[in-house]
């Protein structure tokens, strides 16, 4: 029997963002080169957005590449950006069937010029769907993000664009790469890690976290199942007593 009946439909999370970990470790234990876990975790990620699209989250976030993962062996870079380029240009018609609409956070930038223009179209391709928002973190990390922001307040304050008092916790919000999506009310990572490595911080202030055991790229439906049949259990009280909530 699947886990998915065991959803309560009316409380499913608006919002899930993931920290997919475990490719390398998954391939590894199997005697394969970490390329062969990056490829398998494509299967993963169709399988979730699938599983997503189902039960109605309507955004769902991956990160898929940190500002620091720039420092990985140049060879893993590459054979990363090239699959990017890959799945991206492949997924787009059955994005389009399914209503999904596809959105990247990050320094896009820094990407090379081939991913950059593949996931652009990407993303212009799939504009006008209104089902399911799935949002790429692409060379991104929080910290890069929140500088960012601060130098854009700074320069509209300097403007005078912006007051020095309108600065609000709606305002930065919308100085991010995330701005006009929701926080997430559920944040999962894979791999057995406990951290966040430098993922969606000021974002995150109140999510629900779901850590597991099982690498990335085994992680499919059932699972992400499982995650959400566990935030369904958990009380959130913002800092209220459980009385109030
Ligand atoms: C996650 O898997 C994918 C990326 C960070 C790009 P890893 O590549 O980090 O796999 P492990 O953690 O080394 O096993
Ligand atoms: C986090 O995974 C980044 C992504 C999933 C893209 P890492 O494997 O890079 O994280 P650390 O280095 O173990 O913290
Ligand atoms: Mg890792």
């Amino acid at each position: 029997m699947s886990k998915k009946d065991q959803i309560q439909k009316n409380n499913v999370p608006v919002h899930i963002a993931i920290i997919m970990d475990g490719n390398g470790r998954w391939a590894k234990a199997r005697g394969e080169e970490r390329f062969v876990g990056h490829q398998e975790g494509v299967n993963s990620v169709r399988a979730v957005v699938e599983a997503s699209a189902e039960i109605g989250v309507k955004y769902l976030t991956f990160y898929a590449f940190s500002t620091e993962n720039w420092s990985r062996p140049k060879a893993e870079v590459d054979a990363l950006m090239g699959l990017l380029v890959k799945t991206i240009k492949a997924e787009v018609p059955d994005l389009n069937k399914n209503n999904i609409r596809l959105l990247g956070i990050g320094n896009l930038k820094a990407l090379p010029i081939d991913v950059q223009e593949e996931f652009e179209e990407a993303i212009q391709e799939t504009a006008h769907n209104t089902g399911l928002t799935v949002v790429i973190a692409l060379s991104y990390s929080s910290r890069w993000e929140l500088k960012n922001a601060i130098h854009n307040i700074i320069k509209d304050v300097k403007q005078g664009q912006v007051k020095e008092s309108d600065i609000s916790d709606e305002l930065i919000s919308s100085y991010l790469t995330t701005k006009n999506i929701p926080d997430p009310e559920l944040l999962i990572r894979t791999s057995g890690e406990y951290r966040i490595s430098n993922f969606l911080l000021w974002q995150i202030a109140y999510s629900e976290l779901f850590f597991t055991d099982k690498f990335w790229p085994e992680f499919r439906k059932e699972e992400l199942y499982e995650a959400i049949i566990d935030y369904q259990k958990r009380e959130r009280r913002f800092g209220k007593t459980s009385e109030q909530v």
